[in-house]
C-alpha cells in the first residue's frame, strides 16, 4: 500500500487547468520530489495533499484511506514553508509546541519532551526561548522543521524549504533533510524547481511539466533515461546537448537512415548527449574514420577550467554545444575540433514532439 496516492487529481480555477489529472504513488519511507519549471503546478499539487487547496476532480489516498475531501488536521501531514510561516510574537519553544498544545490530547509533558527531542535533533536547543526575528533564515527554516517533526505525522511536505538559504547553507540544509529522513524513516513530498536538489535528495524524483507528471524514477535513471526532450533539457546541470542528425552521416543504402549498432538514425530527428557523452579529437582524424561514422565538426568558442574539470563550448553549425573535457587538454579558442559522442549513450528525440525515439543507454 502506498503512503500517498494521487488518483486522476485535477484542479482547476474556473477553466483555466492548473494541475491536470495527475497521478502518483508515494512510497511509505520514500522521499519523493516533485520538480519542474516555475508554474507547472507544484506547490499547487502539495497543497492539495495537505488539504490547502480543493481537489477539483480526482481521489487522494494517505495511508490508504481516501482523505479527498478530509480537512488539513484529519490527514495526518505536516507542511514546511518557503516562507517558514512562523509565529513573530511566540519564542521558538511556543512556535514548536504550539499546534500540539492546540490540536492534541498530549499532556505538557509530553509535549515538552517532544519539543526538546526535536530541538537536540535540530541542534537549536539553545535558540528555545529566542524570537523568530533573533534567528538567521537558516535557524528559522530548523524551527519551521521542528514543528513539523514534533507532530510526528506519517508524512512530510516541504514547499522549497531552502530556497530562501544561501548556496553554503542550502548545502549543508541538505545534508541535513536527508540525515533526517534516514534516521527517521519518515516519508517526505518535497517540491522544488531546483534540480541540483531533485537529484541530490529524492529517492525517487517525479518531473512535472503544465500540470502532469512527465517521469517518475531514480534521479540517475531520469537522467540517463529522459523520457523526452523537455525531462532531458530539465535534469542535469550543464544541460543536455540537442545536435541534429548530421547530413550525410551515416546514411544507409536507401539514403534514409542508418544504423548504429541497434540505434536507428531518421533525419529531422534530434540526438541528445550531454557534455560528458561526447568526445573532442583534433580535425585533422577526420580523415580516418569512416564516412559514416556520427561526427560534428565544430570550432572550440570558449574553454572554462573549473579546476577538476573543463567545459568546452563548440559552435557546431549555428548551435552551441557544451563539452566536458580534460583540463589538461590542449585547447584553444577558434581550434577547429571533432566530436564524436559516446554511442551507447545515444538518445534519439523527435524533432516536433519531443518524444524519445530510442535509447541504447544502460
Ligand atoms: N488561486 C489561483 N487562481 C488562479 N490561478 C492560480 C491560483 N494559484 C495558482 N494558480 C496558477 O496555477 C499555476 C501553478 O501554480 P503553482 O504555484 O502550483 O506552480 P509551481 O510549480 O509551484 O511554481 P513555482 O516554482 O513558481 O513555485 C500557475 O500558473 C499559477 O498562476
Ligand atoms: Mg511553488
Amino acid at each position: 500500500m502506498s503512503a500517498i496516492s494521487l488518483q486522476g487529481i485535477s484542479k482547476h480555477y474556473s477553466d483555466h487547468v492548473v494541475v491536470d489529472q495527475l497521478d502518483l504513488e508515494v512510497q511509505a519511507g520514500e522521499f519523493m520530489v516533485l520538480v519542474g519549471p516555475s508554474g507547472c503546478g507544484k506547490s499547487t499539487t502539495l497543497r492539495m495533499i495537505a488539504g490547502l487547496e480543493d481537489i477539483s476532480a480526482g481521489r487522494l489516498l494517505i495511508g490508504g484511506r481516501d482523505v479527498t475531501h478530509a480537512a488539513p488536521h484529519e490527514r495526518d501531514i505536516a507542511m514546511v514553508f518557503q516562507s517558514y510561516a512562523l509565529y513573530p510574537h511566540m519564542t521558538v519553544y511556543m512556535n514548536m509546541a504550539f499546534g500540539l498544545l492546540r490540536t492534541s490530547k498530549l499532556s505538557r509533558s509530553e509535549i515538552d519532551q517532544r519539543v526538546q527531542e526535536a530541538a537536540a535533533r535540530l541542534q537549536i536547543t539553545d535558540l528555545l526561548q529566542r524570537k523568530p526575528n533573533a534567528l538567521s533564515g537558516g535557524q528559522r527554516q530548523r524551527v519551521a522543521i521542528g514543528r513539523a517533526l514534533v507532530r510526528k505525522p506519517k508524512v512530510f511536505l516541504f514547499d522549497e524549504p531552502l530556497s530562501n538559504l544561501d548556496a553554503k547553507l542550502r548545502t549543508h540544509m541538505r545534508g541535513e533533510l536527508e540525515r533526517l529522513h534516514a534516521e527517521l524513516g519518515i516519508t517526505i513530498v518535497y517540491v522544488t524547481h531546483d534540480q541540483v536538489e531533485a537529484m541530490t535528495l529524492g529517492t525517487r524524483i517525479a518531473v512535472m511539466d503544465r500540470g502532469q507528471v512527465c517521469q517518475v524514477g531514480a534521479p540517475m535513471e531520469v537522467y540517463r533515461q529522459p523520457a523526452s526532450r523537455f525531462v532531458a533539457s530539465f535534469i542535469g546541470s550543464p544541460q543536455m546537448n540537442f545536435l541534429p542528425v548530421p547530413a550525410g552521416a551515416g546514411v544507409g543504402e536507401n539514403g534514409l537512415q542508418a544504423q548504429f549498432g541497434d540505434a536507428v538514425l531518421q533525419p529531422g530527428a534530434v540526438l541528445g548527449l550531454r557534455p560528458e557523452e561526447l568526445h573532442l579529437s583534433s580535425a585533422t582524424d577526420s580523415a580516418e574514420m569512416p564516412l559514416s561514422a556520427l561526427r560534428w565538426h565544430g570550432v572550440v568558442q570558449r574553454v572554462e577550467r573549473l579546476g577538476a574539470e573543463a567545459y568546452v563550448q563548440i559552435r557546431v553549425g549555428s548551435a552551441d554545444v557544451l563539452v566536458r573535457a580534460d583540463v589538461d587538454a590542449a585547447l584553444v579558442t577558434q581550434q577547429a575540433i571533432l566530436l564524436t559522442p559516446e554511442l551507447s549513450c545515444l538518445r534519439l528525440f523527435d524533432a516536433q514532439s519531443g518524444a524519445r525515439l530510442l535509447s541504447l543507454a544502460a
